[in-house]
């Protein structure tokens, strides 16, 4: 579906976004391991966590449901029907996270996707899972189908190559599904929704966080100096101890939905508020860059509810500056950076993104995308090895751009496109069911045609 977009008159408001999509696949998934039901509040109804719901479902987890709220009742045991396959549609995190439980669970079942998903690195789970003892048979390029033999897994170790969250749940959730003991240990800190759902669904599980500290100088007494204790960020074990009980989840709004909201109010130096919205200290980056860049942001009402920190963000723009994105700040804004992008085209000078390699293997290859819409808008983008130069500030033309199959390609240049010279469309503004159906009714309360 092409959709036809003008230049916004007005820009503002006050919106609420749909429920965050990584706390409800890991709400979701964790059911395949509950003794007890699990409630979901504020379930999102979009594409990504319906793929999870149909996985747990087809597993033989109960699954009922009336508007946002789910309720999720394990069976006394997993099906263990051979030959299963269970479509993960474009769900990265459905198909990893889910490969972790499988794996641990002495069941096996193939796991298929979309052409999208069926060409993402599943080598990244396949190598640890491996190590633990389960079986995995992937094709050559070790991308989708993969048939999964669970078994019963050894104790384990890994120290996380790729910062990624998925990658760390694959394997936490293995080794809570085979009751071994897993110690995984992050040298850069990603989103820890994991941990904090088995922390408030189950009990358990052993977290440390690796803080730096503040020691004497060995070269000059009279001075001190910060050190890390270890050469690591952050370690989390499970153990035979660890368990899902079952319990309530309600779910704060996607930070990563709202971003293209406050974006627009960056770009048109207007307001925008959006409450009840996920406030998780490993995903707030993007609200970091946006004071870096001249931004007023203000939060308030913070609560925490269900072990997840929430609050209203309210955002107002002003004049922008560059600001270069890289190392553990890239990894914080992972899903953010195709709006940070956008947010770039309008901001005078170049900004530079690296250490974003990792966008190439997303629902596609993010930076090229993001590089092809920026230059059919009359921007000069570099594509670099891993990352975007940007440089910003000239007039953003309207143009005919492409999602890509994304989402979030879709969502941050249709954001581009109400502050564009000149109409603009999008080819496929569907894909934005993905994460977030309700977008474009959402972008009516804070737009005027
Ligand atoms: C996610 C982790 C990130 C992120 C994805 C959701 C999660 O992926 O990009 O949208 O819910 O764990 P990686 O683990 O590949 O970094």
């Amino acid at each position: 579906m092409k959709k036809e977009l003008k230049p916004t008159k007005h820009y503002g408001g006050a919106i609420e976004v749909p429920g965050d999509k990584s706390i409800a696949h890991r709400a979701v998934l964790l059911s395949l391991l509950a003794k007890e039901n699990i409630e979901i509040i504020n379930f999102p109804n979009n594409q990504d966590c319906n793929s999870s719901l149909s996985a747990v479902e087809a597993l033989g987890v109960n699954v009922e449901r009336s508007d946002s709220i789910i309720s999720l009742t394990p069976p006394e045991k997993l099906d263990t029907t051979e030959d299963k396959i269970i479509d993960c549609g474009n769900s990265g995190t459905t198909a990893r996270i889910l490969a972790g439980i499988i794996a641990g669970s002495e069941i096996s079942t193939t796991l298929s996707g979309d052409e999208s998903l069926s060409s993402r690195p599943m080598k990244r789970i396949i190598s640890p899972l491996t190590e633990m003892g389960a079986e995995l048979f992937a094709d050559e390029n070790d991308t989708l189908p993969m048939k999964i033999n669970g078994k019963k897994l050894l104790p384990f170790e890994y120290r996380l190559p790729v910062a990624s969250a998925q990658v760390k749940s694959s394997v936490l959730l293995a080794g809570l599904a085979s009751s071994c003991s897993v110690r995984v240990i992050e040298d850069v800190i990603t989103r820890d929704h994991t941990e904090l759902m088995v922390e408030h669904l189950g009990e358990g599980l052993e977290v440390r966080v690796i803080k730096a500290e503040l020691v004497e100088d060995p070269n000059d007494p009279r001075k001190k100096k910060m050190i890390m204790p270890e050469d690591f960020k952050k370690e989390i074990k499970t153990s035979s101890q660890t368990k899902i009980i079952g319990g309530r989840v309600d779910i704060p709004g996607d930070i990563s939905t709202a971003a293209f909201f406050l974006a627009g109010a960056a770009i048109s130096k207007q307001t925008v508020t959006v409450a009840h919205l996920g406030l998780n200290p490993t995903r707030t980056a993007f609200l970091t860059h946006l004071k870096t860049i001249g931004c007023k942001v203000v939060i308030s009402d913070k609560e925490t509810v269900s072990g997840e920190l929430r609050g209203t963000v309210t955002v107002t723009g002003a004049e922008l500056k560059v600001k270069k994105i890289s190392g553990s700040t890239t990894v914080g804004l992972i899903d953010e950076i195709p709006i940070v992008a956008v947010i770039a085209a309008f901001t005078e000078g170049t900004t530079v993104i690296r250490n974003a390699a990792e966008l190439k293997v997303k629902e596609s290859d993010r930076l090229q995308a993001v590089a092809d819409n920026l230059r059919l808008a009359g921007i000069k983008c570099g594509l670099l090895e891993d990352g975007l130069a940007i440089e910003g500030g000239t007039e953003f033309s309207g143009a005919d751009f492409k999602s890509f199959g994304d989402h979030r390609i879709a969502m941050a240049f249709t954001i581009a496109s109400l502050f564009a010279v000149g109409p603009s469309s999008i080819d496929d503004a569907s894909v934005v069911d993905i994460s977030c159906p309700e977008f474009y009714e959402l972008l009516g309360k804070v737009t005027k045609a």
